[in-house]
Order: C-alpha cells, then sequence, then structure tokens
C-alpha cells in the first residue's frame, strides 16, 4: 500500500509553512513563505488575510512538489495558527472586509478602559480567564465594528463573518464557519466553562453572535478540503501554543513547554478543570479532543522575543540574520550592565500593562553591540523567569523541568541562559517543529492515523538539555536589575 502521510498548516505572525509528517512525527517535507507586516501607525500591526491565504495555497503547494506527493496521499490536514488577530470578511464574496488586526496591535487600548468600566482589568476574567488587554480579539472586533463604515449594520445582517485565523483558513478550505475551542479561549468572548460564546460578554463588548464561527473541538473533521488539498479531511484547529503543547506530548497535568517564537509562550497543563490565576497568568484550553472533556491550561506569554532579534537586524541593521546573534552575543562574558525590556506592545504576563514601551538600562560608554546582543537574548530569559515564578506560585509545585521549541531554540547560548536564569533543566526534543507536529497530531488522531496518545508519547526523542551554570549570587544580582529596568517601562503611554 502506499504510505499516508499527515500535513500541518502553520499560519504564523511573520510566516506560512506546511509540513508533511510521517508516522513517527519525522518531517518529509516543507512549504514556507513570509508575509508583510502592515505598521500604519506607531503600535498599529496588521495583516493582508488574503494575501495570508494565497501564501498558504503557495506552501502547501510547494511542501507537496517537495514531497513528490499529491493530495491523495494525504490521511488529513491540520491547522494551528498565531492566535488572537482579527479577521472580518464578506460571507458572499469572502473578501477581507478590512486588514487583519495583528495580537501585537495596541490599538484598543483606549477601548479597554470603556470596557472595563467600573470593575477594571478583571471584569470578564472569571467568565472567560482572560484580563481586559490589547491582545484579544474580543475588543478588536469592536474596534472594527466601531470604525469602519456600515460594518456593525453589516454585521448585525449577517453579511460579514468574524473569525481568527484558523476559522479564516478552515472557511477558505472547507467553507465551513467553525473555530477550534483553543483559538475561541483568546477571544475573550468564549465562556471557559460552557465552551460556548458567553451572552453576558457579549452583550458587554456588542458583538452580534450573528458574526460568530461554531465552537467545535480541537480534533475532529471540520469538511473535506478544495482546491490544493482537494478531498483531504480538514481535521483539527489549535492557536499554535496550543499545537505546540500538544506537540511536545504534555499531555499530563504538570507538564509545560516554552516556545520561542515571535514571541514566547509558556503553558502548564492543569487538567480538566479550568484554574484561574492569581499571578498574572492566563486561564485557556489547552487542548480538547473530540467530545472528550476539554484540557485546561495556565499560560504566561511574552510578546516579544524572536521579534526583537528582528527588530535588531532589520531596525537597527546590528546583524544581517538573526542566526548571527548568537556568535555576537557570545564574544563577551556578560551584558557589560545594559538591560533590555521590550515592552513595543506594552507588557503582558506577568504584568498587563498596556501603557508600558521599551527600554534599555544600563548605557555607559563601555556598552558595545555585543553587550546589547547579549541584553536581547537575556530579556527573553528573564521575562520567563517571571512567568515561570508566576507559574510556580499558582501550582505551589516547582517546575523542575522545562520543554522547548520553537525557532529561537537552536540558539544555544539562549538555552543555557534560560537554565541559568530558571535555575531549571532546559530540554529540547529532537523534531523542534512542535507546533506543526501538534497540529498534524490532532489531526492523524481525528482520522485514526495514530491510534492514542501513548503512540504520540513514543514519538516525543530528547535532542539536547542545559542545565544551570551560573553562581546563585549573580542570577540574583542580575533579576534585581531587571526588575528595575521593568519599572522604567511602566505609565510611558499616558
Ligand atoms: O498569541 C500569539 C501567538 O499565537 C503568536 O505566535 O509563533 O506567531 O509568534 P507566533
Amino acid at each position: 500500500m502506499t504510505e499516508q502521510y499527515v500535513a500541518a498548516i502553520d499560519q504564523g505572525t511573520t510566516s506560512s509553512r506546511c509540513i508533511v509528517f510521517d508516522r513517527h512525527g519525522n518531517v518529509v517535507s516543507v512549504g514556507q513563505r513570509e508575509h508583510r507586516q502592515i505598521f500604519p501607525r506607531p503600535g498599529w500591526v496588521e495583516h493582508d488575510a488574503a494575501e495570508i491565504w494565497a501564501n498558504v495555497v503557495a506552501v502547501v503547494e510547494e511542501a507537496l512538489a517537495a514531497g513528490g506527493l499529491t493530495p491523495d496521499r494525504l490521511a488529513a490536514v491540520g491547522i494551528t495558527n498565531q492566535r488572537e488577530t482579527t479577521v472580518v470578511w464578506d460571507r458572499r464574496t469572502g473578501e477581507p472586509v478590512h486588514h487583519a488586526i495583528v495580537w501585537q496591535d495596541t490599538r484598543t487600548d483606549r477601548l479597554l478602559d470603556v470596557l472595563g468600566g467600573q470593575e477594571g482589568q478583571d471584569r470578564f476574567r472569571e467568565r472567560c480567564g482572560l484580563p481586559l488587554a490589547t491582545y484579544f480579539s474580543g475588543p478588536k472586533l469592536r474596534w472594527l465594528l466601531d470604525e469602519v463604515p456600515g460594518l456593525r449594520d453589516r454585521a448585525e445582517r449577517g453579511e460579514v463573518l468574524f473569525g481568527t485565523v484558523d476559522a479564516w483558513l478552515v472557511w477558505k478550505l472547507t467553507g465551513r464557519h467553525v473555530t477550534d475551542v483553543t483559538n475561541a479561549s483568546r477571544t475573550m468572548l468564549m465562556n471557559l466553562r460552557t465552551l460556548d460564546w458567553d451572552a453576558q460578554i457579549l452583550d458587554a463588548m456588542g458583538i452580534p453572535a450573528a458574526v460568530l464561527p461554531e465552537i467545535r473541538s480541537s480534533s475532529e473533521v471540520y469538511g473535506t478540503a478544495r482546491g490544493p488539498l482537494e478531498g483531504v479531511p480538514v481535521a483539527a484547529a489549535l492557536g499554535d501554543q496550543h499545537a505546540a503543547l500538544f506537540g511536545q506530548t504534555c499531555f499530563a497535568p504538570g507538564d509545560v513547554k516554552g516556545t520561542y517564537g515571535t514571541g514566547a509562550f509558556l503553558v502548564l497543563n492543569t487538567g480538566t478543570e479550568p484554574v484561574v490565576s492569581a499571578n498574572g497568568l492566563l486561564t485557556t484550553v489547552g487542548y480538547r479532543i473530540g467530545d472528550q472533556p476539554a484540557v485546561y491550561a495556565l499560560e504566561g506569554s511574552i510578546a516579544m522575543a524572536g521579534s526583537l532579534v528582528q527588530w535588531l537586524r532589520d531596525n537597527l541593521g546590528m546583524i544581517s540574520h538573526a542566526a548571527e546573534i548568537e556568535e555576537l552575543a557570545a564574544g563577551v562574558a556578560d551584558n557589560g550592565g545594559c538591560y533590555i525590556v521590550p515592552a513595543f506592545s506594552g507588557l503582558f504576563a506577568p504584568h498587563w500593562r498596556s501603557d508600558a514601551r521599551g527600554v534599555i538600562a544600563g548605557l555607559t560608554s563601555y556598552v558595545t553591540r555585543a553587550h546589547l546582543a547579549r541584553a536581547v537574548l537575556e530579556a527573553t530569559a528573564w521575562q520567563t523567569r517571571e512567568v515561570v515564578d508566576a507559574m510556580n506560585s499558582d501550582s505551589g509545585i516547582p517546575l523542575t523541568s522545562l520543554k522547548v521549541d520553537g525557532g529561537m531554540v537552536a540558539n544555544a547560548l539562549l538555552n543555557q541562559t534560560l537554565a541559568d536564569v530558571l535555575d531549571l533543566e532546559v530540554v529540547r526534543p529532537v523534531v523542534a517543529e512542535t507546533t506543526c507536529l501538534g497540529a498534524a497530531y490532532a489531526a492523524g488522531l481525528a482520522v485514526g492515523y495514530w491510534p492514542d496518545l501513548d503512540s504520540l508519547r513514543a514519538n516525543w526523542k530528547r535532542d539536547a538539555a542545559w542545565t544551570p551554570q551560573i553562581d546563585p549570587g549573580t542570577r540574583d544580582r542580575e533579576y534585581r536589575n531587571w526588575t528595575k529596568a521593568v519599572r522604567r517601562t511602566f505609565g510611558w503611554v499616558e
């Protein structure tokens, strides 16, 4: 019999990828394309959803061609995506009505005060697990309904549809208007316990239910693909961080992973009951397989990690390729007293400060570009430390090890810095494409390509691990300095 495979489409913040996997979770072929980042004003970030769809078609074709495959060799396709990014399109023409508003965009910061009212940032936290922050989709959708002429009327008449990027792609592929429960859990509009849209929040935010997709599990057949994947079951959708949790086989309560891409996102499996954080973490749905109970998670979201390296490359011209940062940073023994806090989109977990903006603190004439490069890597590690401290406080059980993945963990100096700063073992799996792998796993499970979670666990293999090398006194002093620098970002936007 001809061998069958499973494909995953990962529609990320900076690029779209399609990866084909075999039964052992090995990569068979890849297609990848970047899309435009549109910055109309300071703090605004947009994508063209039509360009994203065209790129998805192209990367699927590339991956199939690279593997010498036709769609009939695919048992299923799973989708994973940048979360929270908000798309509204015309139901009849299929054209987006506005550029997508990206998760990093801060245009809703004033609107949040209105939405919070007397109760403030935590007004909806008990119901949806999230604080009011510019990050989430609900306020972005409200902004579009308020600002795009005629859109609210069209929405109420059911002429336009809303979706996060998963819903946009599933609709383009199958014609069905559905979203998965993990993506829905990032909108602020879904009730964490009923796993359905929350009428009270919709009312408070002024969102007409007619625009919303149906919420489905993360692993089931939503429909059959048309176009480049003609005839292939579209059998999974998960937000990218939830997919990475799945791909790292973090199936047991207490399992945790950290993904280092554009941003950095730590996700801790907390089992089948939602845990509301007392320390600035988000409560989110980790995944839901078919009609099994949903598995919840606590998440620490860090807005800027790899994107700070890109900024050094693109805006400051300090390096020509992102990978060069490792060699540059390794040229010095420490940060030379300098700290960079990349609050470009405000600060996310655990602070949730929309009023924060980035700082470089501790500059002296001694500081060189190598020190800055080191401070860039350390910024990712210290932000992770703040999240790990919050996770330890919320769960009462200190983490002992962190599974890492994402483009940035090719950087061994970053991984060593993480181990030093966290005082934890940092472990990297052989297949670092964990996000795609998780979407493929969820799709393969839905169609019986993989029988169960144990068969997925058996595929996970350790590539390398890093253990702490720093002396505790230095770690503590550096953490104090980092904390001082963080405080200097607060209150910049008045
Ligand atoms: O919440 C935003 C996140 O999903 C974006 O992930 O990998 O595109 O940085 P990434």
